[in-house]
């Protein structure tokens, strides 16, 4: 049995940090002394991705995409069914609403949308942040704390948004865990991820869940699609751009979907669609073939309430690189005396440093280093001199190198598969991968090391095909745009 780290802020790749107290020390007990250096050398090479590991990552992605695509349970990853046949087409009129849930924040939003002469008339939303006990509470309070907050967001409708007479509410259910869609409007939730817990949903149809909350509190509305976020991305961002072929979440945690044949599924009995085409939600994040993994990985999984599990996930995603970090940092404390001969007890506590905080210290350009020094005080309760402060900042850059390159190979891995059925269709012309996501968007590193890893695995000539497009809080709009296109009601009006 493994025992779970409950931290605070755990899956927040951009939430405030709580609390702040004074630095307190215990002393370092040092079975044998190991010069910093030495961890550092060897936590890069075991880090190190040389265009033939980045390859070899990307063939076993496109290579596990196929076996999960031929049967189910066929490879770790899932390749799940979205039954989005149809993309948008810029005619979606009307008002539609959005639910995101996937993360450490909630998201309401409304979108009126006017067809293709007026496109998006007007957007509302409203977000805030999961209150930690719910992510570890039972599924009627986490259901109903956002059945609540949709009602309040419901009633405060007006000014450019309308919806006809005698119509329900239609909403878009950004729901992104990992989910077996039974139908574009329902589907079991298989397991939670990104630090997760809460009780009674696994098996569950999460729509049935929300539907439950939604009667509890006498609001009156029809959820007409449910989606993961990453494919809310992809119909969002092809509702703008034809060339739109594959989405990627690189948040929290992490996702790719993309446009797939339905003759490449042979997985796929009995669902039939006009147009030949479908979106596959791969789960990527629970990709582990061929990764270059650490010590200090496998110590985190190992204490995870998911061990063993999501280990892509683990290795580049937001909610895990700050812990991968302070791990590294702990062990030249104890052993390499790195913040002298006493460790500050705030490195001790799992997931103290995040994310963000790694992405801060390497934007740091003094001569000194002084915000990283600020943030290993603030967070970790370190006084740090310059060597110190330097070699922090070469371990996040490290584990954020790593972290982007992977990400970079995994998005290679799909095309190349889609490449190897369509001939031609993706690298001989322009094609976009839509990404979203709090540590695609706020890490610069983190994003120049992934388009480097692309063009290193495609070349030059063939990587300018290849648009990596931020597409900013897109799955909203995307899930509204997909609950329009479900709309139970013929005529748009
Ligand atoms: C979930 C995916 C989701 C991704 C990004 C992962 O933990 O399993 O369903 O798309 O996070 O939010």
């Amino acid at each position: 049995m493994s025992v779970a780290a409950t931290p605070p802020a755990i899956g927040s790749f951009s939430l405030p940090r709580s609390l702040r107290r004074r630095p307190r020390f215990r002393m370092a007990v040092r079975s044998s002394a190991v010069p910093v250096d030495s961890i550092l050398t060897k936590l890069k090479h075991e880090c190190a991705t040389p265009l033939p590991v980045l390859r070899r990552v990307a063939d076993a992605m496109a290579a596990d995409m196929r076996a999960g695509l031929a049967v189910d349970g066929g490879s770790d990853l899932k390749m799940i069914l979205s039954y989005v046949d149809s993309l948008p087409t810029g005619n979606e009129k009307g008002l539609f609403y959005a639910l995101d849930l996937g993360g450490t924040n909630f998201r309401v939003l409304r979108v009126q949308l006017g067809g293709k002469e007026e496109r998006v008339i007007d957007t509302e939303f409203e977000q805030v942040s999961i209150p930690q006990d719910l992510m570890f509470g039972t599924s009627e309070e986490l259901f109903d704390f956002i059945a609540s907050r949709l009602a309040t967001f419901a009633q405060k409708e007006g000014g450019k948004f309308h919806l006809p007479p005698g119509r329900k509410k239609e909403i878009g259910f950004t729901f992104s865990f990992p989910v077996r869609q039974t139908s574009i409007d329902s589907g079991i939730l298989i397991k939670w991820t990104k630090g997760f817990a809460v009780s009674g949903t696994a098996g569950r149809d999460v729509v049935a869940c929300l539907n439950d909350a939604m009667e509890r509190q006498g609001l009156d509305m029809r959820v007409s699609a449910l989606v993961n976020d990453t494919v809310g991305t992809l119909a969002g961002a092809r509702y703008w751009d034809d060339d739109v072929m594959v989405a990627v979440i690189l948040g929290t945690g992490t996702n790719a979907c993309y446009i797939e044949r339905k003759d490449s599924i042979p997985k796929l009995q009995g669902h039939v669609s006009a147009s030949g085409r479908t979106i596959i939600n791969t789960e990527w994040g629970a990709f582990s073939n061929g990764l270059p993994l650490t010590v200090f990985d496998r110590e985190m999984d190992a204490a995870s309430i998911n061990p063993g599990e999501q280990i892509f996930e683990k290795t580049i995603s937001g909610m895990y690189l700050g812990e991968i970090v302070r791990r590294v940092l702990l062990k030249m404390a104890e052993d390499g005396a790195l913040f002298g001969s006493s460790i500050p007890e705030k490195l001790s506590m799992p997931f103290v440093l995040r994310t963000p905080d790694l992405s801060a210290m390497q934007q740091d350009n003094s001569d000194d280093l002084q915000a990283v020094g600020s943030v290993l005080y603030d967070i970790a309760g370190v006084e740090s001199n310059l060597n110190a402060r330097k070699i922090v900042v070469e371990v996040c850059d490290t584990i954020a190198k790593r972290g982007g390159r992977l990400a970079g190979a995994g998005i290679v891995g799909i095309l190349q598969k889609m490449e190897e059925d369509s001939k031609g269709l993706i690298f001989g012309k322009r094609t976009v991968v839509a990404m979203d996501g709090g540590l695609y968007e706020r890490y610069p590193q983190y994003r120049r090391y992934l388009k480097d890893a692309v063009t290193e695995l495609l070349g030059l000539e063939m990587s300018k095909n290849v648009v990596i497009e931020h597409s900013k809080d897109g799955s909203g709009i995307g899930a509204a745009l997909l609950a329009a296109a479900n709309s139970k009601y013929e005529h748009s009006f």
